[in-house]
This record gives structure tokens, C-alpha cells and sequence, in this order.
């Protein structure tokens, strides 16, 4: 891998800079967005630009990579045991593939839900579930890329503000690094899981008096005045690992992409990474179409949401986030600017969740023996909301993106099933459909004749 083969290009006033040239939070000092990572030899981008600009074209074989990705999975290599570094062709981040730093990440199941897909009526319905990574997340696939760089380019510590997710992800890659790890986090506002997982992999967790953006504003004057590598999804690097999961769909089914993904909106970092890896496929001849891309949200934390129905996309206005999924508890996104243009480009939509619509998708995801944690299962509201409007067709293929693992937030889990989770008002519109999902625990005397009537009153239901 050669460091020279990708660029950064802001995806707000098209600059191009030079890769030492980034700043510390990863802004453009120009015009304050994004960058994106692009590689002159075959990107899209470049193709607009050869008009003016020589580009020398290097288009992969799209047979021979189907091949070689197919082939690593058999090898003992560990770039090639991993389900991001395996597809290393389409990220060639690094200049050194030694700084490689895996957990195998990736390789994710890609699950059909019969019992969903028959309340729905969509027969060819799929769960992506990327909680079923190392640290229980979607986030390793873009850690493992991110912080491989961080340690190509020497940093002694990465930093990350999160609502539990990405912390836990950039702890354990650190610790595997032998690098050290700083952790913002909103102060009682994470699931457990996520801080115990930061704690055990030895990272300096701060909880701040503040909610996630306030987490965010904290960190990026940090990162201005201490040598710490930034690895919040403004990470151009994050989103080349977070395509990987496309790729990996696209292989699943057998390179016949589906008609619709429907992905959870927080920062909205990975709906870009998905729709950038389904364009980047597209254009290089290894799928002939891209999916549907939509986004939904949590209704307490929608600015995304709001802005589609309000203006169509162009402005944004950052809310004050309320939601139980508290992942996606994210009120001023980074990313936006980068979704709404997958969205457009792939031609999806943008949803909206409520607090009991959230609660009941997540137990019938539970109810297929797979589970999820609260986020990941807005994208089961997503679909019910677009078969409704008459967006998606049951006839069509769709593939709901799992982001998290159940065991993530068992809190919340048990706070459903004990009827606990939700306020009258929230309930009231949902309450049969939560009552028949609700498993709460029978407590009985350790005597077995209790025990076969509790049998015997189960067989009758
Ligand atoms: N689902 C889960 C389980 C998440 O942890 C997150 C984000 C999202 C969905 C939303 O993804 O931000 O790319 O739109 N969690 C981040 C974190 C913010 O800090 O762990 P997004």
C-alpha cells in the first residue's frame, strides 16, 4: 500500500490538500467541512477532474477482486482474516501494511428475519448486524482503519467524545496498539456496557457534565492544544473501514446488491461511509446498481429529519437531543452535509422514530434470536414507515443495518420486558403491540410444581 495513492479533498469547497496538511480537528480550514478519502487512480471525483488534470487510470479487475477477497478468507494472515483489511484494495490507507491494527473485525453475518419479514410482508428482508464485532459494534470496522493510521503516523494517544459506541471501539484497538486513549463521554447519559468496556481496555474516561456535543465542542479545543490523534467520525479514515460493510452485503448476496438499506442516523458518519462504498462499487464495475439509502432517527433527536421536511436538506439546525437510544442521542451531527448527499445520490429517505416504535422493533428483532441494542432497531421503524408511505415495495430486497449488540443495553431491555421502559403517554399508542412482546421474569418458589404450572400457563398462550 502506497501512501501516495489516496488524497483528501473537502467534500465543501473541493480542496485538495496534502495528506500532512490536515489540521488537528480534521476540518477544512477554508470552509470548515469534511474531508473524504480519494484515490486519484480510480475515484469518481477524479474522473470530473482528468479534464484539466492528468490522471494516470489504474481501474481494478472487478472478477480478480471478487476472487482475491473470496481467496483471503481461507488464508491464516491476519490482514486477511479480518473483514475490513481483507478488501484492502479499496481502502489503500497506509503506506506499511505492518501497522495494521485488527481484532478480525468484520466477516459479519448478513441474517434473514423470517418472522419480520412475514408481519411485513417483504419476503427477501435481511439483517446486516455489525454488533457482532469484536467489541460489539459497528464501530471497529472504521477503528481498525482510523487507528491503523494514528500508529502509522506515530501518535502516542487518540481521543474520541461518544456516546459509548466509538469509546469502547478506539479503547480496545489503542490498547492492542500498546497506545494510549482519551474518552469523552456525557456524564450518566451511556449504557453501561459501553463505559465498562472503556474501563477494562485501559482508557482515560472523562465523563463531562454535558451531553454528547457538548462532549464534541470540549474535545476539539483538546485536540488543538495536545499532541492526541482525533478519531471521531469526522476521521476521513473511519469512514474507509465503515465501507466495508457494503462490500460485504454486496458478497453475501452474491454480488446482486439490494434494492434498499436502511441505516440508524446519529452523527451520521456511516449512512456516508455505506452510500460512498456503494457509489465506489458502482463506478468500478463490481455491482451495476446502488441501493436505496435511508436514514432514520430517533423523533427526540432528528435534526437530519427535520431538515429534509423544512428545506430539503441544504440547512441544518442542531436540536437539543432527547432519546432512551442513547447512541443516537446526537442533537448536532458532524456528518450531515456527506448524508444528505448519499441520500440524493442513491435516491432513499429520511425516517423518524418514537420512543415506543423504537422499544417494540427492538423486542421483535429479540423475537428472531438475534437482538440489537435500542438504536439499531429505528431501522425496523424505517421500513414499517416506508412500506406504509408506499416507498418500498414488498417485493423488494431490503437490508436493515444492526449497529450494536443487545448486551450493549441490557438496562433498557430489562426495563421493557419488566414494563418499566416508558412513560403511559408513549405507551398508549403502541400498548397491545408492547404487550404481547413483553417477557417479563416469573418469580416462583424453588419448587417444581410451581415451576410446571408456569409450563403449563406458557403452552396455553
Ligand atoms: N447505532 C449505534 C449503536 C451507534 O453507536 C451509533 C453512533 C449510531 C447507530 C449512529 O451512527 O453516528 O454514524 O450516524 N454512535 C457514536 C458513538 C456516535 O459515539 O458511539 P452514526
Amino acid at each position: 500500500m502506497m501512501q501516495d495513492v489516496h488524497q483528501l479533498r473537502c467534500t465543501g469547497c473541493a480542496r485538495v490538500i496534502a495528506l500532512d496538511a490536515l489540521k488537528e480537528n480534521l476540518r477544512c480550514p477554508e470552509c470548515g467541512d469534511l474531508y473524504e478519502v480519494e484515490y486519484p487512480a480510480w475515484s469518481v471525483q477524479s474522473a470530473a477532474d482528468s479534464a484539466t488534470r492528468p490522471v494516470k487510470r489504474n481501474l481494478p479487475n472487478p472478477s480478480a477482486l471478487r476472487w482475491l477477497w473470496k481467496e483471503r478468507r481461507t488464508s491464516t494472515e491476519l490482514k486477511d482474516q479480518s473483514g475490513v483489511w481483507r478488501f484492502r484494495d479499496l481502502l489503500p490507507i497506509l503506506a506499511d501494511e505492518s501497522n495494521i491494527i485488527s481484532l478480525r473485525e468484520g466477516n459479519t453475518p448478513l441474517y434473514e428475519l423470517p418472522r419480520c419479514a412475514q408481519a411485513t410482508g417483504v419476503e427477501r428482508l435481511y439483517a446486516k448486524h455489525q454488533g457482532m464485532n469484536p467489541t460489539g459494534s459497528f464501530k471497529d470496522a472504521g477503528m481498525t482503519a482510523a487507528l491503523s493510521v494514528a500508529h502509522e503516523r506515530g501518535f502516542e494517544w487518540v481521543a474520541c467524545a461518544s456516546t459509548g459506541n466509538t469509546s469502547a471501539a478506539m479503547a480496545a484497538y489503542a490498547a492492542r496498539a500498546g497506545m494510549r486513549s482519551l474518552v469523552l463521554i456525557p456524564e450518566g447519559k451511556i449504557a453501561w456496557g459501553k463505559l465498562s468496556q472503556a474501563l477494562d481496555y485501559g482508557a482515560l474516561t472523562c465523563q463531562l457534565r454535558t451531553d454528547f456535543d457538548g462532549c464534541v465542542r470540549v474535545l476539539s479545543e483538546v485536540v488543538r492544544r495536545a499532541p492526541v490523534y482525533l478519531l471521531n467520525s469526522v476521521n476521513p479514515y473511519r469512514i474507509e473501514g465503515q465501507k466495508t460493510p457494503a462490500l460485504e452485503i454486496a458478497e453475501q448476496l452474491d454480488w446482486q446488491v439490494p434494492d434498499h438499506l436502511i441505516v440508524p442516523g446519529g452523527n451520521l458518519a456511516n449512512s456516508s461511509a455505506l452510500g460512498k462504498a456503494f457509489l465506489e462499487m458502482k463506478h468500478l464495475g463490481l455491482t451495476d446498481r446502488v441501493p436505496r439509502v435511508s436514514i432514520v432517527q430517533a423523533e427526540g433527536a432528528n435534526p437530519l429529519y427535520r431538515s429534509m421536511q423544512a428545506n430539503g436538506g441544504r440547512e441544518l439546525t442542531a436540536v437539543e437531543a432527547h432519546t432512551r437510544a442513547s447512541a443516537i442521542r446526537i442533537g448536532n451531527p458532524a456528518s450531515w452535509r456527506k448524508a444528505v448527499k448519499v441520500v440524493e445520490a442513491t435516491g432513499g429517505w429520511v425516517e423518524q422514530a418514537t420512543e415506543a416504535e423504537i422499544a417494540l422493533a427492538k423486542a421483535e428483532i429479540g423475537a428472531e434470536g438475534i437482538g440489537c441494542e435500542p438504536a439499531s432497531a429505528v431501522t425496523l421503524v424505517g421500513l414499517k414507515k416506508l412500506l406504509a408511505a408506499g416507498r418500498i415495495d414488498p417485493s423488494e430486497s431490503v437490508v436493515l443495518l444492526l449497529t450494536g449488540h443487545t448486551l450493549k443495553d441490557s438496562d433498557y431491555t430489562i426495563q421493557y420486558h419488566r414494563g418499566d421502559l416508558l412513560r403511559e403517554e408513549e405507551l398508549a399508542p403502541l400498548r397491545p403491540e408492547i404487550e404481547i412482546t413483553r417477557r417479563n421474569t416469573v418469580e416462583l418458589d424453588a419448587d417444581p410444581d410451581q415451576v410446571l404450572r408456569a409450563l403449563e400457563k406458557a403452552g396455553r398462550q
